[in-house]
């Protein structure tokens, strides 16, 4: 399985950050012969024009959330088929970010994960614990919760993904042990295999929270992790070619 690395910009980047994009792209070719695929997922504003910028490189775009309905009245919403149309590629639903500021719980994640499905996206489900529940020695349970829940009863073959991000790693420069990220992405992919036998078994699981060009090495040589969601270290052509930099070794 290629290894995937995903940035997720968040609410950052304006129409100077498609230089970065460029950048990117211009590794994107070298990535793939190294069995690694490169993508962004700007802010909507960005997704259109950064799409075309970087097309035919390689590098592939998604957004950051989408409706569950394919359209109608949700002023302010963007629909899977509208991701699609400005050429995305793959929908991240559920970050923890979307699941505590708008509350998403698992069935609306579902729901949004099945409407990209059904315009042609891949979605990437995040999933997570918080430092609470951690502490609680509840996070494989909670994790798996998640997964049950907002995962869609069925999707093509390698067409699915999924991000474990704990809710205390991100943005804060915290990371899990890579004995627990290993635990984790090992009871996640069997809860796929149980659930959905081989097509489990080609979800891609991608770890996130603080990844950065320091750390990646040895996150993304772990069993069962297979890329990354990257947040802040994207932000820059520099930090983000860190991390293929370090994978690549
Ligand atoms: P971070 O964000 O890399 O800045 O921790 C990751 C994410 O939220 O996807």
């Amino acid at each position: 399985m290629a290894k995937l690395l995903v940035g997720n910009w968040k609410m950052n980047g304006l129409k100077a950050s498609l230089a970065e994009a460029s950048l990117i792209a211009a590794s994107a070719a070298a990535a793939k012969s190294h069995a690694i695929q490169l993508a962004i997922c700007p802010p909507a504003t960005l997704l259109a024009s950064l799409s075309e910028a970087v097309s035919g490189t390689g590098l592939l775009t998604g957004a950051q959330d989408c409706h569950e309905k394919v359209s109608g009245a949700h002023t302010g919403d963007i629909s899977a088929a509208m991701i699609q149309d400005a050429g995305g590629y793959f929908v991240i639903v559920g970050h923890s970010e979307r699941r505590a500021d708008h509350h998403e719980t698992s069935a609306v994640v579902r729901a949004k994960a099945q409407a990209g499905l059904d315009a042609g996206l891949v979605p990437i489900i995040c999933v997570g614990e918080t430092r609470a529940e951690r502490e609680a020695g509840q996070a494989e349970a909670i994790v798996l919760g998640q997964v049950d829940g907002s995962v869609p009863d069925t999707f093509p073959a390698e067409g699915l993904v999924i991000a474990y991000e704990p809710v205390w790693a991100i943005g804060t420069g915290l990371v899990p042990s890579a004995v627990d990220v290993a635990a984790m992405h090992r009871a996640i992919h069997q809860r796929l295999v149980d659930r959905f036998g081989s097509a489990g078994a080609s979800v891609r699981l991608l770890y996130g929270g603080s990844v950065n060009g320091g750390n990646a090495g040895e996150l993304l040589h772990l069993d069962h992790v297979d890329g990354a969601l990257v947040g802040g270290a994207s932000l820059t052509a520099d930090g983000f070619l860190k991390i293929l930099h370090a994978i690549q070794e």
